[in-house]
């Protein structure tokens, strides 16, 4: 008897209609926005790969849970839930709620962090390592370095580096290291996660030297669920075991409720030690409001709690993960190369790989978004040349190692219908890759240039 498929552990209760534009719209569109995908009107965009961050689908107790919200200034009610359930989940007793991850890391940041510290970490995103270097301090990336031979098969590429950690210790001091940061999964690395003999080993090192290690925890629930299926000595244990576990290693976690908690804004800053608490605090009143909302609504932080429950279900997380999953093959198998194994929550296609004839500077990721509106209205983001910037110094590119087109699926929102729509797209580029040419950059901002650069063909 073959194996039974799986389905999602849920139905549609109310759908958003979406509009298909012709290809010769979408031609138009996209050179009116100067082929950058953020300048598109989401409207013209038929399938939404950009982020799964904030674009996740609540159910019906979530929408219910919002009914329920208590908009009291201070001590809501809906702020006790949310605790309660935090605790519950990962053990904190403290939690702080901001209005997104970033925020959480700019009131946690602004009580731990001064010039001249040092943050190691695996591959900390954008806004973290945003977050450090504002700060005059330095994120070091101690993530471990794969072979090759294994890259495709290994199941925790998110791993930090025992060896590169010790020696990031012993060259600065731990004086100057006020936390290890962990992300799981690695959003950086691919949606890569963790395992938990890493989360493991990685707090061991950090209580030997006394340094705090915080979780940036957006995808939390996804790490916990390649834990269960990956890693020896968790298949019989539940997620929520998973996620306990996981947890009573960090003595923190930033969160970007947004991913796995699936609502639409919302985050939250977790800890153990009540004077950091206290220290974040007084930045969170700053920057967010008060204690019991900082920057959430009564009625978010009660769908938060919701979701955060919902996210840590195997159903849902099995359903979500072999959606990647699903796109993931429907891609390899015309041969098109991706970033192996796929992620938690997106399909990184190499863009390199895709058009070498494209040389880095001419941005073939960003090409490659292009072409795939324009064959199926599907935005994805450039992962790539564009991104990564120039150097602040000498104003030069600094192409990346890896030249990405990442396709961030959306919880709950996608039918694998869409998927195929995706990688149809992707192939009708494939058949004709030899054809693209590149694209050039004709204004860009100082800082941060992906989200408003404008480009022509070249
Ligand atoms: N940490 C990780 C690992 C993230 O992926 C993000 C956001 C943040 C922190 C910041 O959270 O957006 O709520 O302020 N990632 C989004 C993305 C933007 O598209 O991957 P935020």
């Amino acid at each position: 008897m073959s194996k039974m498929p799986y389905a999602e552990p849920w139905r549609v209760k109310m759908v958003e209609p979406l509009k298909m534009l012709s290809r010769e719209e979408r031609v138009a569109k996209i050179k009116a926005a100067s082929f950058n995908l953020f300048n598109l009107v989401a409207e013209d965009v038929f399938i939404d790969l950009l982020t799964d961050s904030g674009t996740g689908a609540m159910s019906d107790h979530q929408w219910s849970a919002l009914m329920m919200g208590d908009e009291s200034y201070a001590g809501s009610k809906s702020f006790l839930a949310m605790k309660e359930t935090i605790t519950e989940l990962m053990g904190f007793p403290y939690v702080l709620p901001t209005h997104q991850g970033r925020a959480a890391e700019n009131v946690l940041f602004s009580a731990t962090i001064k010039q001249g510290d040092i943050i190691p970490g695996n591959a900390h995103f954008d806004t973290t390592k945003g977050h450090i270097e504002f700060r005059k301090a330095t994120a070091v990336d101690c993530t471990i370095e794969v072979p090759e031979a294994i890259s495709k098969n290994h199941p925790f590429k998110g791993n930090i580096d025992i060896d590169k950690l010790e020696a990031c210790i012993a060259q600065y001091g731990k004086e100057k290291i006020p936390m290890v940061i962990h992300t799981v999964t690695c959003n950086t690395g691919g949606g890569q996660p963790v395992s938990m003999q890493n989360l493991r080993e990685v707090a061991a090192v950090c209580k030997k030297h006394g340094i705090p290690l915080v979780f940036d925890s957006a995808r939390f629930a996804e790490n916990a669920y390649f834990i269960k299926t990956r890693e020896d000595g968790y298949q019989n244990k539940s997620i929520k075991e998973v996620v306990k576990e996981m947890f009573s290693y960090a003595d923190g976690m930033t969160m970007s409720a947004k991913k796995d908690a699936i609502v639409n804004i919302g985050g939250f800053i977790a800890l153990r030690d009540e004077k950091v608490y206290q220290a974040c605090c007084t930045f969170g009143i700053i920057f967010e409001g008060f204690v019991t909302y900082g920057g959430m609504s009564g009625r978010d932080m009660a769908a938060l709690a919701a979701g955060l429950r919902e996210s840590t279900e195997y159903d849902y997380l099995h359903a979500r993960i072999s959606q990647v999953e699903y796109l993931g093959k429907l891609i390899t198998d015309l041969g098109i190369p991706i970033v192996e194994p796929a992620g938690g929550h997106a399909i990184y296609v190499d863009a390199k790989a895709f058009f070498p004839q494209i040389p880095q500077t001419h941005y073939p990721a960003q090409v490659l978004g292009v072409a795939l509106y324009e064959e199926a209205g599907v935005r994805g983001v450039e992962i790539g040349t564009v991104l990564a910037d120039r150097d602040p110094i000498s104003r030069e590119e600094r192409p990346p190692k890896l030249e990405l087109l990442r396709l961030a699926i959306p919880r709950r929102v996608y039918t694998n219908n869409h998927m195929q729509i995706v990688a149809w797209g992707l192939q009708q580029i494939w058949e004709k890759r030899e054809s693209y040419r590149g694209l050039k950059i004709t204004w860009e901002a100082p800082i941060m240039r992906h989200f408003t650069a404008l480009f022509e063909r070249l």
